[in-house]
C-alpha cells in the first residue's frame, strides 16, 4: 500500500508496472469470486491508480489496442462515467451503449444484444441491468471478459472494492474495524456485494434498518442485525448508508420518507454514538434529507463520499488492468 504519493512519473508507471497482475477469472462478476490475495492486490493496484490520477497527465497505455464497452441497461451517471474515464485512462477504445429495455421480453434482449456485440469482437464487456444474474448469463454467451456494473439486487462488486480502498486508505487496514451498513439493505446490490468483501477481509459488519428492509435470511450473512440506529452505530468505525431503492420496492416498505429519516436517517445526533473517529460513507446517489443529513454528507471531517468517486475511477482501472492482464496470457 503506498503511504506517501509518488508524483516522479517514471517512478509511478515502474510501480504500477509492479504491481499489474493477471486476474485468475475471465470474468469480475462478484465478490465471492475474489479470494483475499486479489482483493489486496486489486487495492495495491487501485492505490497506485490513484496517484496516477493526481497528476497532470493520467493517460498508460496499459490497454492500447483494446475495446471496451459499457451496456448500461439502467440509468446511470456515475459509475459510467467512472468506468469509461477508467477504460480511456488506460488507453483502451471505449463505447457507451444505453439500450432500452423492454419489460416484456428483458431475458431475449439482453441475450440479443450480448449476440450482436460479441460478433463486433470487444475485449471488456462492462455491463449494468435490473435483473439479478444478468451479468453472469451475459458471460456464458460472450468471448470477452465481463465485468457486472449492477446486477439488480444482487451484486455490484466494483463498487465493494472502490469502498474497501476508501476504508483502507481512512484507517490504513480494514481488518478489525466494525462496519454499520444502514438502511434499504433488502434491495441493495452495495451491501451484499460490501458483507462479503468485508467479511473476506476480516471486518466485523453489522447491518442496521426496519425489519422491513433487512432480508430474513440476513442472520447466514456472518453480520450483527440491528433494527435501532443508535444501537446498530454504537462504537462503529464505519457507517455506510444506503439510497431508499424506490424503483424496486413493490409496496409499502417505510410508512413515510419523513418517518424513515426519524428512525434512520443519519444525522449528527445519531452519529454522535459512533466511534469518535467514525467515517461515513454513501454510494451514491443521495437522496439528502431521507437517509442521510447534508451537514453529515457534506462534512469533510467524517464524510468520505467524495473520496469514494475518486476512488471507483482507480478501483476499476485495477480491474479493468488485471482482466486485460489475464487476456494476454
Ligand atoms: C448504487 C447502485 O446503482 O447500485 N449506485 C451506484 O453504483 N452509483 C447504489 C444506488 O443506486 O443506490
Amino acid at each position: 500500500m503506498t503511504t506517501r504519493a509518488l508524483t516522479d512519473p517514471q517512478a509511478l508507471r515502474d510501480l504500477i508496472e509492479s504491481r499489474l497482475f493477471a486476474f485468475p477469472k475471465r470474468h469480475f462478476l462478484a465478490s465471492q469470486d475474489l479470494d483475499p490475495p486479489d482483493i489486496l492486490a486489486l487495492l495495491d493496484l487501485a492505490d497506485a491508480f490513484v496517484d496516477l490520477n493526481r497528476q497532470t497527465t493520467k493517460k498508460l497505455d496499459i490497454l492500447k489496442g483494446r475495446t471496451q464497452v459499457n451496456l448500461f441497461f439502467e440509468n446511470s451517471t456515475r459509475t459510467m462515467s467512472s468506468f469509461e474515464l477508467a477504460g480511456k485512462r488506460l488507453g483502451a477504445d471505449t463505447v457507451n451503449m444505453n439500450p432500452r429495455t423492454s419489460s416484456v421480453a428483458k431475458g431475449e434482449t439482453l441475450i440479443d444484444t450480448a449476440v450482436t456485440l460479441n460478433a463486433m469482437k470487444p475485449d471488456l464487456l462492462v455491463v449494468r441491468h435490473s435483473a439479478s444474474g444478468a451479468a453472469e448469463l451475459l458471460a456464458q454467451k460472450v468471448g470477452c471478459s465481463v465485468v457486472n456494473a449492477g446486477d439488480g439486487q444482487h451484486q455490484h462488486p466494483t463498487q465493494a472494492l472502490l469502498d474497501m480502498l476508501s476504508i483502507r486508505r481512512a484507517f490504513g487496514h480494514v481488518d478489525s474495524l466494525t462496519v454499520a451498513i444502514c438502511g434499504d439493505v433488502g434491495h441493495s446490490r452495495v451491501a451484499r456485494s460490501n458483507v462479503i468483501l468485508l467479511n473476506a477481509m476480516g471486518a466485523n459488519v453489522r447491518l442496521v434498518g426496519p425489519p422491513t428492509l433487512i432480508p430474513s435470511d440476513a442472520d447466514q450473512w456472518g453480520v450483527e442485525v440491528y433494527h435501532d440506529m443508535r444501537e446498530g452505530i454504537a462504537g462503529v468505525d464505519v457507517v455506510m448508508m444506503l439510497r431508499l431503492q424506490l424503483e424496486r420496492m413493490d409496496g409499502a416498505f417505510i410508512p413515510s420518507a419523513r418517518e424513515y429519516f426519524r428512525f434512520y436517517g443519519l444525522d449528527r445526533e445519531k452519529l454522535s454514538v459512533a466511534s469518535p473517529n467514525v467515517r461515513v460513507m454513501h454510494p451514491g446517489p443521495m437522496n439528502r434529507g431521507v437517509e442521510i443529513d447534508s451537514e453529515i454528507a457534506d462534512d469533510l471531517s467524517v464524510s468520505l463520499i467524495q473520496d469514494q468517486v475518486e476512488m471507483g475511477v482507480a478501483a476499476r482501472m485495477a480491474v479493468l488492468a488485471s482482466l486485460a492482464a489475464r487476456l494476454e496470457a
